[in-house]
């Protein structure tokens, strides 16, 4: 087309797509190109603003590695990360929340009853739980897999004094779906915000905290992936996420146990914990994934 103005460029752009385009391709870059075209004209973006624009995607990748991708984080603050979530999550089971950039892949395998604390001290939290599906039937032989921070709000590839898995592990249901580990209280902790993300959120006055939490990532034969996280309830950051994760049935009470009432069996740390702890107990429902065809 020639002689394009700024209401006929959108067309254009999409009468330049060739006839054997995927189909998916087409509907999902037509719209992208519709809704910025939009922005663009909506706003009417300076040249400067533009240019201010591509920098912060150009220091994006020049300080992404493999273990700090900044586009991701960029993606998290602007609430993208979140919404993919939301539009591809299941109105039944648990809600599904953000990754993050911190999973290892590979964490060991541990019984159920280990122990997460390894070196690092602080308030001992007892997490267990079912897995199931809708109907509340156990589901055995899923593995969740489960990460956090240390006590130092870091997690293991940002901190050279832990080793690499720790605070990561790996856990397989029974027949009975439970799970269940000790660890200590993870806290809330900022997310990187030295770059230009932190940019992003100082120029609009925002803080990059996130409430503590728990990673979860559970699998099952026959049932969708589900990634999620378990929070406190009494987190100060619970209502201003800055990534907007939290869902109302991911908070839980980390609910205060007395001392010497640590289970006797079940738990590496059983007959060793004689002080105070406090329990969470979090279900977790995985849905169906669709029958193929
Ligand atoms: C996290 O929870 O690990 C996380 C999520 C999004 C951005 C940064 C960290
Ligand atoms: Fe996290």
């Amino acid at each position: 087309m020639r002689d394009v103005t700024k209401d006929t460029i959108t067309e254009a752009f999409l009468g330049y797509f060739g006839d054997d385009t995927d189909p998916r391709l087409r509907e999902v870059m037509g719209s992208f190109s519709k809704h910025l075209h939009a922005f663009v004209k909506e706003t009417n973006l300076t040249h400067k603003e533009w240019r201010k624009g591509l920098e912060i995607l150009q220091r994006a990748g020049e300080i992404t590695t493999p273990e700090r991708d900044e586009f991701v984080l960029l993606s998290d603050v602007l609430g993208l990360s979140s919404l993919v979530d939301m539009v591809n999550s299941s109105e039944k089971g648990t809600s599904s929340s953000v990754l993050g950039p911190f999973h290892i892949s590979n964490a060991p395998k541990m019984e159920m009853g280990s122990d997460l604390r390894g070196k690092y001290e602080g308030e001992l939290i007892l997490v267990e739980g079912r897995v199931t599906d809708v109907d509340d039937n156990p589901i055995a032989g899923a593995t969740l897999d489960v990460w956090q921070t240390a006590p130092n709000g870091l997690y293991s590839s940002q901190d050279p004094e832990q080793d690499t898995y720790s605070f990561h592990a790996l856990f397989t249901t029974g027949d009975d779906g439970s799970y269940r580990f000790t660890t200590v209280r993870p806290v809330c902790y900022t997310v990187p915000s030295d770059g230009p993300v932190g940019d992003i959120l100082n120029a609009t006055g925002r803080h990059p905290w996130r409430p503590s939490h728990l990673h979860y990532i559970i699998k099952a034969e026959g049932f969708k992936s589900l990634v999620t996280e378990v929070f406190p309830e009494d987190d100060p950051y619970l209502d201003q996420d800055t990534v907007f994760g939290v869902r109302s049935d991911l908070v839980m009470r980390y609910e205060p146990q007395a001392a010497g009432t640590f289970p006797a069996k079940g738990f590496d740390l059983s007959g060793k914990v004689d002080g105070t702890y406090s329990r969470v107990d979090f279900d977790l429902i995985l849905t169906r994934e669709p029958a193929a065809g």
